[in-house]
């Protein structure tokens, strides 16, 4: 495994992408992690992340030294080269102006890591300090026309350290930089496979459950269910799924993920409908952060209703994924403002003492429908767009009642089907529509109507936290839009939402 120090990169999540691509683990850690952890893990090779502190900064992150004494190689990008530099006795010089961008870089030392690069590359550049002297022993082994150290390595004692970044795209060699680094530098063996995972993920689970009973809170998108086939693997009927029908689901949606669940996973699921308790709690609401609020502590009455019903219940299953584990405790991770309430059911465990297993916690969204895949999961469900849990309820803006709901549900499967009918389904991070609390005039067969209107957001995103609006074919939309007003009753406008997050956020609420 290849081990990542997070010194705050914007881009370290990419490096550990750039890395599983290769089929090789790697881990993040914060650099407050201590050597005997690292020791433990017994890494091939450490990555020191980039950052935007500057090594002379006050509180710039630092790791104990010691790393450069284990004998593994080191790998070092932008700031992590300069503390590896200003650590072993190099200098660091400070910049005023930072320098962004493309450059044009001359490979000077084709031993090791450059070994198959071209003379004559470019580079992705964004730092502000540069390195002025090297440590004892270092050898300048590539440069640009403003960076005369831009990269350098120690060949006795594998370390390098590169002032670009070769994790970012506009790095073009910088994938055959970090192969070199991964298979000839560290001798990585390529066994980090979805069906390795799910054999070891197992035996995890079976160990820390013991004899115990797991609770999950299956949703029907793909990281509960994969969470659910993986535990029910590794311990069988102690798995115990609850599935809660809130009423704010889209059309038939119970009834698909009944039929698919059963049908896929031969797992005890108990579905309760509570529709009628969640539609009164809402009932006359129409602020976006109460609706959430009402949502999700109703959630957790009813969920823990029905799971004081399993005996000998311990634990708590979630399908936690890696990029809420690295963003939760970074080490820039101060207090961010609330934009929205997030329904989930991170409030359970504490309330219902309960432990926590998270298999997918080490995992990014698409290694969890790999392995969703591996697991015999259909392509239906393990590509299942993302549905929050707080559903149509943040979809219907102003008031839900019972025939809004039924107004959104058709128009939003009559889009889903259109999407799908069109092959777009899998490109778009997530498609949907959204019934908006305002009505406009139209005219029908030669009469009057006042209904009301409808948007449809599509977006394109890797991870939801940024997104754009899909471009998707006017004569698509024109269809849509005229399948839509023509065939749900209410409905007389549909328009196109054409923004993208930020400044706007994917969902309306
Ligand atoms: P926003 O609207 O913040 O959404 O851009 C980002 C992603 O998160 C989903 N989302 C939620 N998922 N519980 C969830 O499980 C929630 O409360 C929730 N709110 C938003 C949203 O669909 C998008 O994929």
């Amino acid at each position: 495994m290849i081990l990542i120090i997070d010194f705050g990169s914007q881009y370290n999540q990419l490096i550990a992408r750039r890395v599983r691509e290769h089929r090789v683990f790697c881990q993040i850690e914060p650099p407050t992690i201590n050597m005997a952890a690292i020791r433990k893990l017994n890494p091939d090779g450490i990555i020191l992340s980039g950052g935007p502190s500057s090594i002379y900064d006050k509180k710039s992150p630092r790791i104990h030294k010691a790393i450069f004494d284990l004998g593994i190689p080191v790998l070092g990008i932008c700031y992590g080269f300069h503390y590896m530099a200003d650590t072993l006795g190099g200098t660091v010089k400070r910049s005023k102006k930072r320098e962004y961008g493309f450059a044009d870089m001359r490979i000077r030392s084709h031993d090791h890591l450059f070994a198959d690069i071209d003379d004559e590359t470019t580079c992705w550049m964004s730092h502000g300090d540069t390195i002025k002297k090297l440590p004892r022993g270092f050898k300048i082994t590539a440069s640009t026309p403003s960076t005369r150290i831009a990269a350098a390595a120690h060949i006795k004692k594998k370390i390098f350290g590169v002032q670009f970044h070769p994790e970012v795209a506009h790095t073009p060699q910088g994938k055959k930089i970090i192969k070199r680094f991964l298979f000839d530098i560290c001798k990585c063996k390529r066994l980090w496979t979805m069906k390795n995972f799910a054999i070891q993920a197992e035996e995890r689970i079976r160990e820390t459950v013991g004899d115990n009973r797991v609770i999950l809170g299956l949703s029907g998108g793909v990281d509960s269910s994969v969470t659910a086939l993986l535990i029910h693997r590794a311990i069988g009927n102690h798995l115990t799924c609850i599935f809660v029908d809130n009423g704010l689901l889209r059309l038939n949606e119970k009834e698909k993920i009944e039929k698919t669940m059963k049908r896929h996973l031969a797992i005890n699921i108990r579905f309760v409908s509570a529709k009628r308790r969640f539609l009164s709690a809402l009932a006359g609401v129409t602020d976006p952060e109460k609706k959430r609020k009402i949502i999700g502590k109703v959630f957790m009455d009813v969920f823990e209703g029905e799971a004081k019903k399993i005996k000998k219940a311990a634990f708590l299953a979630q399908g936690t994924l890696y990029p809420d584990i690295i963003e939760s405790r970074s080490a820039f991770g101060g207090p961010t403002s609330v934009i929205k309430s997030h329904h989930n059911v991170g409030g359970l465990p504490k309330k219902m003492k309960l432990k926590l297993v998270e298999p997918l916690q080490y995992l990014f969204k698409d290694e969890v429908r790999k392995l969703g895949k591996t697991l015999g999961l259909s392509d239906e469900l393990v590509w299942r767009q993302p549905f929050p849990g707080p559903g149509l309820a943040i979809r219907i803006i102003g008031e839900i009642t019972s025939r809004r709901l039924a107004i959104l549900r058709q128009a939003d499967d009559l889009l889903l089907q259109e999407i799908k009918a069109a092959g777009f389904y899998k490109k778009l991070w997530q498609s949907f529509a959204v019934l908006l609390p305002i009505k406009s005039v139209g005219v029908m067969g030669d009469k009057r109507t006042y209904e009301n209107i409808l948007a449809i957001r599509a977006v394109t995103s890797t991870d939801a936290m940024t997104a754009d609006w899909a471009k998707l074919p006017h004569k698509f939309l024109a269809s849509v839009s005229n399948r839509i007003i023509n065939e749900v009753n209410g409905v007389n406008r549909v328009v196109y939402d054409i923004s993208s997050k930020p400044p706007s956020t994917i969902e309306w609420e």
